[in-house]
């Protein structure tokens, strides 16, 4: 009767727990958009999505007390009956002199006891069986393996830096029925610069993730030197990508360790990528200079600081590619002019994938790729999209018209 109705507990006590989780999930999303919550005042809602998500919680816990009930209530039962039973024979062995009284009791005595023991060690089953229960869930994630990690791979010789995105279809997994790119073509020549423009949301931040294989494409592929990058180890093909973003990922070291990110470098090499960097005139007028400790207990930088110091880092890295998505787009116009400066020293001899906001930041690229829904709708120079006059021109003269 234990066992049988450990079954039915191990079920539940799963149940409650995706109950539970949920409920959580709820609680947590409601925690981390509290400023919308009370923005839109929307309090009630939230009390009233969770508290319903407990309901389930709820039934579960009086269906897991009933059977644990029902459990114990078996058990005993069972006990006493052969308790009775015992006593029941041991009248005949008794009588047909086989056995004295109190042999009967000592054997009935054993058996209680030994049935109580047995007893306790079933509860400690559900223990075991909880325990087995949250660590599942807990062994899921450990050995959930990422599709893409891959540390066999083949590693070029001399990367030349030649990009292909060939028919590359591409949805995220939180979202996997909107499409983000579908049918997306683009040819990067090594060591030339293209940029990437179209409206926001048309997907063009989205190649970067597939470039440095966090993800992979739904269908089509992504090339290196005519190579499917799938086939290359990982940790080479990153390191073939420097990667310069808006919103550069400090962390709380010196500024000398920051630039270096992990890779041994000598003070004067660091100093070097920092002067191209353009960053070496304000790290030298601090009081520590390459000591000084930056993040969140550190030094509080200004964004263009902070870009240039992941500038450095890039220079340092000296990668073959380079991804650059909308780096100046919140400075202003002083410390984009310079911000610029150090990025066009940073192109030189790379092949260059950049996204810009501003249009005329990226007149000059070798090509300029227009992007709209997902899908390369125009690719050429300034001056040939032009003359097209199509979405490009379009989106040219929306910005001059902001002006
Ligand atoms: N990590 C993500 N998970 C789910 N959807 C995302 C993620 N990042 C971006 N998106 C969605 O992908 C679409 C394209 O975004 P993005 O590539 O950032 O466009 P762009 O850089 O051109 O503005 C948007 O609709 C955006 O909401
Ligand atoms: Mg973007």
């Amino acid at each position: 009767a234990g066992g049988i109705s450990n079954i039915f507990l191990h079920r539940l006590a799963e149940n409650i727990q995706d109950a539970y989780a949920e409920a959580a999930g709820i609680a947590e999303q409601a925690i981390s958009y509290i400023r919308t919550l009370y923005a839109f005042t929307n309090e009630t809602l939230a009390k009233y999505s969770y508290a319903t998500s407990l309901q389930a919680t709820l039934r579960y816990g009086i269906l897991i007390s009933l059977v644990q009930g029902l459990g114990l209530g078996f058990t005993y039962g069972l006990a006493i009956c052969s308790c009775a039973l015992q006593l029941w024979i041991g009248r005949f062995f008794v009588t047909s002199g086989r056995a004295t009284g109190g042999e009967i009791i000592a054997a009935l005595f054993a058996i209680i006891l030994s049935g109580l023991g047995l007893n306790q060690a079933a509860t400690n089953f559900y223990s075991f069986d909880q325990g087995r229960i949250a660590a599942y869930r807990l062994f899921e994630m450990i050995t959930r393996s990422s599709s893409v990690a891959n540390q066999e791979g083949a590693v070029l010789a001399s990367a030349q830096g030649n990009i292909e995105f060939r028919n590359v279809y591409f949805s995220y997994l939180s979202r996997p029925e909107i499409p983000i790119l579908s049918g997306f073509y683009l040819t990067v020549p090594a060591k030339k610069t293209v940029a990437l423009v179209g409206r926001n949301g048309s997907g063009k931040s989205s190649i970067i993730p597939l470039m440095e294989r966090f993800y992979d494409p739904t269908l089509g592929e992504v090339l290196l030197d005519g190579e499917n990058i799938k086939n290359l180890k990982l940790e080479w093909l990153r390191s073939q990508i420097g990667l310069v973003t808006q919103e550069p990922a400090l962390l709380g070291l010196s500024i000398m360790e920051n630039i270096a990110y992990g890779r041994d470098a000598a003070l004067d090499q660091i100093e070097e990528a920092a002067k191209i960097a353009h960053a070496h005139t304000f790290i030298s007028s601090l009081e520590k200079g390459y000591e000084t400790q930056v993040g969140r207990a550190g030094l509080e930088m200004t964004e263009e600081q902070k870009i240039k110091l992941s500038i450095a880092r890039a220079v340092l890295l000296n990668p073959t590619i380079l991804l650059l998505d909308e780096v100046t787009g919140g400075l202003d116009f002083e410390a984009e002019t310079i911000v610029q400066e150090a990025l066009d020293l940073l192109m030189l001899g790379r092949s260059t994938i950049i996204i810009a906001r501003r249009l005329s930041l990226i007149k000059n690229a070798d090509y300029i790729a227009v992007m709209e829904e997902g899908q390369l709708v125009e690719m050429g120079t300034h001056d040939e999209l032009i003359t097209l006059g199509g979405l490009y021109a379009e989106l040219l003269k929306c910005e001059e018209a902001t002006k």
